[in-house]
């Protein structure tokens, strides 16, 4: 794998809404229906009570958007909506600079936790949340297409 060299965090642009709109689908929504197209993204990048945030990456002198999140801020809660890095750059710490930084936001915005729901069999990804603090709070059987189970999660950050 070759090795990352920058990354720099923006909010995302307009633009952007057709990339992330193909990343959700080949990163995020395989087997579960093609939601997050380009229209809601772009709806999404325009909402002033959401964050849409993207990773800007340079690998072997490429640079190139290797992973973005989607959070929404409610009154005391920040609900984390959709989240990817781009397979040739998964371990290198990029999706934990997108939370860390969603995170920081979420206190400032004084949210006492963040909410996310993850499909049940994504081990890779309730790995990743573990390590950041969240707690699985409930198996929720049938969340996507009525049938596959997620996960609610839970990051407390009044505690933290
Ligand atoms: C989940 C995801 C965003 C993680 O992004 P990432 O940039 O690879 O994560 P990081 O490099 O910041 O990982 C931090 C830590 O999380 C844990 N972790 C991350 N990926 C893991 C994996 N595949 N297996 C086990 N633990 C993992 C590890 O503790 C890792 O630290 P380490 O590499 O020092 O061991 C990424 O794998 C992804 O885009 N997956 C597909 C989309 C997805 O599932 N999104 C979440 C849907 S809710």
């Amino acid at each position: 794998m070759a090795e990352l060299g920058t990354c720099e965090l923006r909010l995302a642009k307009p633009a952007d809404a057709a990339l992330l709109a193909r990343m959700s689908r080949d990163y995020i929504e395989q087997g579960t229906g093609w939601r997050w197209r380009t229209a809601p993204l772009k709806r999404k990048i325009a909402a002033p009570e959401t964050v849409v945030l993207v990773a800007e990456v340079e690998l072997a002198g490429v640079r190139f958007t290797g992973g973005f999140a989607v959070m929404d801020f409610e009154l005391n809660k920040a609900l984390l909506s959709l989240l990817a890095v781009h397979p040739n750059l998964r371990r290198q710490g990029v999706g934990s600079k997108l939370l860390r930084w969603l995170h920081k936001s979420a206190r400032y915005a004084q949210c006492q936790h963040i909410e996310l729901q993850v499909r049940a069999d994504n081990h890779k990804a309730r790995r990743f949340y573990q390590q950041l603090g969240y707690q699985e709070e409930a198996l929720i059987p049938n969340y996507y297409n009525g049938k596959d189970a997620a996960y609610q999660l839970k990051l407390r950050l009044l505690d933290r």
